[in-house]
C-alpha cells in the first residue's frame, strides 16, 4: 500500500519506512551493532518502546535482514537499516540517543579486558562518527571492557571538542538487574520490589553491590553478603561459562539496555525522579570515572549521587574496586592519547 509503506533502495540496502500513526512524536534512536546477539533483541524491544519514533539499525554485517524483520512489527517507530562504514554517518545524523553494543564478546577463560584490543578500535571509530554527526546525542555504551571503553569515548569526544560528560553513560544496568534478581531470591520476594545500588565499574571486583543500601530495607548474614557479592560480580562469567563458547549475556543484556535507554528517554522527555546506576565521568571518588546512581534529565545526567554510608565490608570492596578501575581507565585514556 503506497500510502502507508515507502520502499527505497539505498546503496544496495533496502530501507523500510513505516509511516504509522504515532511515528511522528518521540525520540530518534540508533543502535550500533544492531545485528549482534545483544543488538537484535535490543532492536526488537526498542521497536516496542512508545517513546521511540525513529530507530536506526547499524552494523557491519546482516543489518538489512534484521531491519526487514523488525520493520514488520506493528508499532509506531520508523525503522531504517544501515550497512557498513560508509553508511555510519547516515545512521547517526539527527539521533537523540545512540546505543552501542558493537564488538566481540567473551569466551570461557577470558576477562573483559581481553576484549580491549579489538573493541577499543571499534568504539573509537563509532564515537568519531557520533562526534561528527550527532554530538548532542546521549550515548549508552555497552561494548566491553566498559571500564576502558567509556574513557576511550570521552577522549575521542574531547579530541573533537564535543565532550559533554552529561551525555556519556557506560551501561552497568545488567549488574543492577542481576543484583535485584539474586537478592530477591535470598529474601524470597518479588525482584520487581527490590532495588540494589551497584557502584564502581563493570568487571569483576570493580562491580560493587551496596547490600547495606538495598530497598526495601533488609539485612544479610555475613555468609549471605559474601554469596551475593561474589555471585553479582561473577554474573557475566556465569553466563559465559553456561554458553560454553557461544558468547556472553545477550537476552538479559538487551532487557537491561532497554530499561536503561527508556530511563534516558524519560529523562529527555522531562520526567521527574528518573534515577539509575551508570558508569560516568564523576567526582564521587578521586577517579575520573565511576559508576553510581545518577538522575537523568533533559540534557542527560542531571545529578550524580554520592555513594552514601558504606559498611566495613563495602569499604574494603571499594578500595579493591578503585585499584583495578584506575588502571582500566588509564588504559582507555592512553589508547587515544598515544
Ligand atoms: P556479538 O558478537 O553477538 O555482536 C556484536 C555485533 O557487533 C556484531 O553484529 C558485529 O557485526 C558488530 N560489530 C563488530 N564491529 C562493528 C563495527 N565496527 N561497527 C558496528 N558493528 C560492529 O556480541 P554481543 O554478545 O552482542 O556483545 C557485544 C558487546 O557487548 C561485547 O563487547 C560484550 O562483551 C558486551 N556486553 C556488555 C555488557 C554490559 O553489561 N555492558 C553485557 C553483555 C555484553
Ligand atoms: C556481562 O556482564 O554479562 C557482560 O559484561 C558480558 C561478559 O563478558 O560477562
Amino acid at each position: 500500500n503506497p500510502r502507508n509503506l515507502q520502499m527505497e533502495e539505498s546503496s544496495g540496502l533496502q530501507q523500510v519506512n513505516c509511516r504509522a500513526k504515532g511515528g511522528s512524536a518521540g525520540f530518534r534512536v540508533a543502535i550500533l551493532g544492531a545485528a549482534g546477539g545483544i543488538g537484535q533483541p535490543l532492536a526488537m524491544l526498542m521497536k516496542m518502546n512508545p517513546l521511540v519514533s525513529v530507530l536506526h539499525l547499524y552494523d557491519v554485517v546482516n543489518s538489512p535482514g534484521v531491519t526487514a524483520d523488525i520493520s514488520h512489527m506493528d508499532t509506531g517507530a520508523v525503522v531504517r537499516g544501515f550497512l557498513g562504514q560508509n553508511q555510519l554517518e547516515n545512521a547517526l545524523t539527527g539521533m537523540d540517543l545512540v546505543i552501542i553494543p558493537a564488538g566481540v564478546p567473551r569466551k570461557p577463560g577470558m576477562t573483559r579486558d581481553d576484549l580491549f584490543n579489538i573493541n577499543a578500535g571499534i568504539v573509537k571509530t563509532l564515537c568519531e562518527g557520533v562526534a561528527k554527526c550527532c554530538p548532542k546525542a546521549i550515548v549508552n555504551l555497552i561494548s566491553n571492557p566498559v571500564n576502558s571503553t567509556v574513557p576511550i569515548a570521552a577522549e575521542v569526544f574531547k579530541k573533537s571538542g564535543t565532550f559533554d560528560p552529561k551525555r556519556l553513560l557506560g551501561v552497568t544496568m545488567l549488574d543492577v538487574v542481576r543484583a535485584n534478581t539474586f537478592v530477591a531470591e535470598v529474601l524470597g520476594i518479588d525482584p520487581r520490589e527490590v532495588d540494589v545500588p551497584v557502584v564502581g565499574g563493570h568487571a569483576g571486583v570493580t562491580i560493587l553491590p551496596l547490600l547495606s543500601q538495598v530497598k526495601p530495607p533488609c539485612s544479610f548474614t555475613p555468609e549471605e553478603t559474601d554469596y551475593l557479592t561474589v555471585r553479582i560480580q561473577n554474573g557475566g562469567t556465569e553466563v559465559v561459562e553456561a554458553k560454553a563458547g557461544a558468547g556472553s549475556a545477550t537476552l538479559s543484556m538487551a532487557y537491561a539496555a532497554v530499561k536503561f535507554a527508556d530511563a534516558c528517554l524519560r529523562g529527555l522527555r522531562g520526567d521527574a525522579g528518573v534515577v539509575q546506576c551508570a558508569f560516568v565521568a564523576s567526582q564521587v571518588t578521586e577517579l575520573p570515572f565511576f559508576a553510581s546512581k545518577v538522575r537523568l534529565g533533559r540534557t542527560g545526567i542531571a545529578e550524580i549521587y554520592p555513594l552514601g554510608p558504606l559498611n566495613a565490608y563495602e569499604r574494603i570492596g571499594l578500595d579493591k574496586a578503585k585499584k583495578e578501575l584506575a588502571s582500566s581507565i588509564e588504559k582507555g585514556v592512553s589508547f587515544i592519547k598515544k
